[in-house]
């Protein structure tokens, strides 16, 4: 056991409330050290005193622990399903949707969502909450610049549409900007909202150790309407989803079946 490490982690969760242990530890632990090292530090004793001090270090570390790499449409074949399939299903017998979209990054996921609402479902009244741990991330998301590349798998007619390119960068639309109520939110120790027909939780839960992703699981579970959906990323399958009394509903995304 790594104590230094691990009196590290325990300080970490003091200082700034993000539980480290609940994040898969090799892939962590070597995404610090290498920073840590990287900064002149001999020790994560060390390292700590310094993040105490220096709020660069703290906003480079904090930085380092979020990985917000994120784009617009990203795995194009799963928004055609939930466009086609998913929010039909949704919509079934009613027409006012709450949505939330769980670990935003940078706010393309909550976009492509309001964009492709706003598109084919004009009739839908959404009420999109779009959060993540990241302040940095959220307030990036909120001034809806983007560079071009992270637009590459949205349809070209949106692109031309919600977009005004100027020096290489996309702003978008202030109507979309809109669209979404962005907030700070810890998936791993804040409360959930509830009630919620749509999660789309992507590409984060693969950072967290299995038991933090049961926890998550039940969590998102009983934050599901009754026939709620959760959209999961594309490497990130549910084992046993009936554990948490969801089903599969298409590829990556899970229906909720009843009250338990
Ligand atoms: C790779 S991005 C995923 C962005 C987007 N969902 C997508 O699939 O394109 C992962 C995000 O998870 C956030 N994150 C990491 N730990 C978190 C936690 N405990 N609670 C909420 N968000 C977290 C990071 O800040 C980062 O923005």
């Amino acid at each position: 056991m790594d104590q230094d490490y691990n009196g590290f982690i325990s300080r970490i969760k003091k200082m700034i409330g993000i539980d480290l242990s609940l994040y898969k530890e090799a892939q962590m632990k070597r995404r610090i050290t290498s920073l840590r090292d990287k900064r002149g530090f001999k020790s994560f004793v060390l390292y700590y005193q310094a993040l105490k001090q220096d709020d660069t270090l703290l906003n480079e570390f904090i930085d380092r622990l979020t990985i917000n790499v994120s784009e617009f449409y990203r795995n194009p074949k799963r928004w055609e399903v939930l466009q086609e399939k998913v929010i039909q299903h949704l919509i079934k017998d009613k027409i006012n949707l709450t949505i939330w979209s769980a670990a935003c990054s940078t706010g393309e996921e909550p976009y492509s969502l309001a964009i492709m609402l706003k598109e084919n479902f004009p009739e839908i009244r959404a009420n999109i909450l779009a959060t993540d741990i990241d302040e940095k991330a959220l307030d990036k998301a909120k001034q809806g610049i983007y560079k071009e590349q992270s637009l590459k798998d949205l349809p070209e007619i949106y692109k031309n549409k919600y977009f005004v390119q100027k020096n290489g960068l996309c702003y978008l639309d202030n109507h979309i900007k809109k669209m979404i109520n962005f907030k700070k939110h810890n998936l791993l120790a804040d409360r959930y909202p509830q009630n919620v027909d749509l999660i789309i939780c992507r590409n984060v839960l693969i950072y967290f150790t299995d038991e933090a992703k049961q926890k998550i699981y039940t969590d998102f579970s009983n934050s599901l309407s009754q026939n709620g959906i959760l959209f999961v990323g594309s490497t990130e399958q549910i084992f046993n989803p009936d554990n948490y009394d969801l089903s599969v509903f298409d590829t990556f995304f899970y229906k909720k079946d009843n009250f338990s």
